[in-house]
């Protein structure tokens, strides 16, 4: 049973600015509230159904977590243990789960799947990644810089690494909220301009030079060189992002209050050094945390609308 209009967070472009903004500041209070052990069941007895299709630690537990800590209650599916596993359509998924539940997380391949499900809800979907996007993480990620250095605006993050999800949501990010984005990524794995149009270079910048990208950043930022999905090409990319690995020389260019993120799993030696993930600048464990306090306001957001107190 919705308050509002169905409203689905398919990608990070799906929230207006004052959307995202509201639901950053609900989490700060969600935070806050968790820290003095004050119970906030705004989501009492309605339903999360997560359906996964592919691995994760951090969105299962944080979704899962979230969603008890709101008085609700959860329902894990997988695709090896549920009917899509024997090829029952993801429409007919869509239509029998969001009839018994009040909100739905998936994580999948194709954004088109997500979107073929979101269309044959009754209730919120949710992205909890697809090979295109992954939009509760840069909420998240967004919350942190903001907990440690304030506002984004006019900042510069800058992504090292493989343009994949990860660095296509926070371009929409940076078209939202106002910041700029450095991309460094090797031959052969760049954006795709058909996929982030012409953005202003007040908003994306593309540098060869991963050093180069890092100048003056606010925010130093990568990923494994290999999402899920593409493990098949797994030696070719370790190869190819060899000179890809953020080290302390990157951080030392950025600007000298410069943060770290990850959004885990990180391999050490691979995108990221040790002495940088495990370094004073690092906050990948605030950013892991934050999973938890910003997906519980974006499902009370979904599923009530904005809230009073
Ligand atoms: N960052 C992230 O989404 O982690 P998991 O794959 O563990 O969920
Ligand atoms: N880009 C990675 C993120 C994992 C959380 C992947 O899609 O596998």
């Amino acid at each position: 049973v919705q308050a509002g209009p169905l409203r689905h967070f398919l990608q990070f472009r799906d929230f207006s600015h004052d959307e995202i903004l509201y639901v950053l500041e609900r989490a700060r209070l969600i935070k806050d509230k968790f820290k003095r052990y004050q119970p906030h069941h705004t989501l009492h007895d309605r339903t999360l159904a997560m359906v996964f299709e592919k691995a994760s630690t951090r969105t299962r537990v944080s979704f899962e977590a979230g969603m008890y800590q709101l008085g609700g209650s959860v329902i894990h599916l997988t695709t090896t243990d549920s009917q899509l596993g024997r090829s029952e359509p993801i429409e007919d998924t869509a239509r029998v789960v969001s009839r018994m539940v009040d909100i739905v997380m998936i994580r999948t391949f194709e954004q088109t799947r997500l979107e073929r499900f979101a269309s044959h809800s009754r209730v919120p979907v949710i992205n909890g990644l697809t090979n295109e996007f992954h939009p509760c993480q840069i909420l998240a990620d967004i919350f942190t810089f903001i907990e440690h250095r304030g506002d984004i605006k006019g900042k510069t993050v800058a992504w090292i690494g493989d343009a994949n999800n990860m660095a296509y949501t926070w371009l929409q990010a940076a078209e939202i909220l106002g910041f700029t984005l450095h991309v460094s990524a090797p031959n052969g794995y760049h954006l795709e301009s058909d996929r982030t149009g012409n953005p202003d270079s007040s908003i994306l910048r593309e540098f060869d030079d991963p050093l180069e990208a890092c100048k003056g950043a606010h925010l130093v930022t990568t990923d494994v060189w290999t999402s899920m999905g593409y493990e098949d090409e797994n030696e070719e990319r370790r190869k190819a992002f060899a000179d890809w690995c953020v080290d302390q020389e990157m951080m030392d260019v950025a600007d000298p209050s410069a943060l770290f993120m990850h959004c885990l799993p990180a391999h050490r030696g691979e995108e990221v050094t040790g002495e940088v993930i495990d370094g004073p600048q690092s906050v990948v464990w605030d950013e892991a945390e934050n999973r938890l306090h910003v997906q519980k306001a974006l499902m009370e957001f979904l599923i009530l609308g904005r809230q009073q107190a």
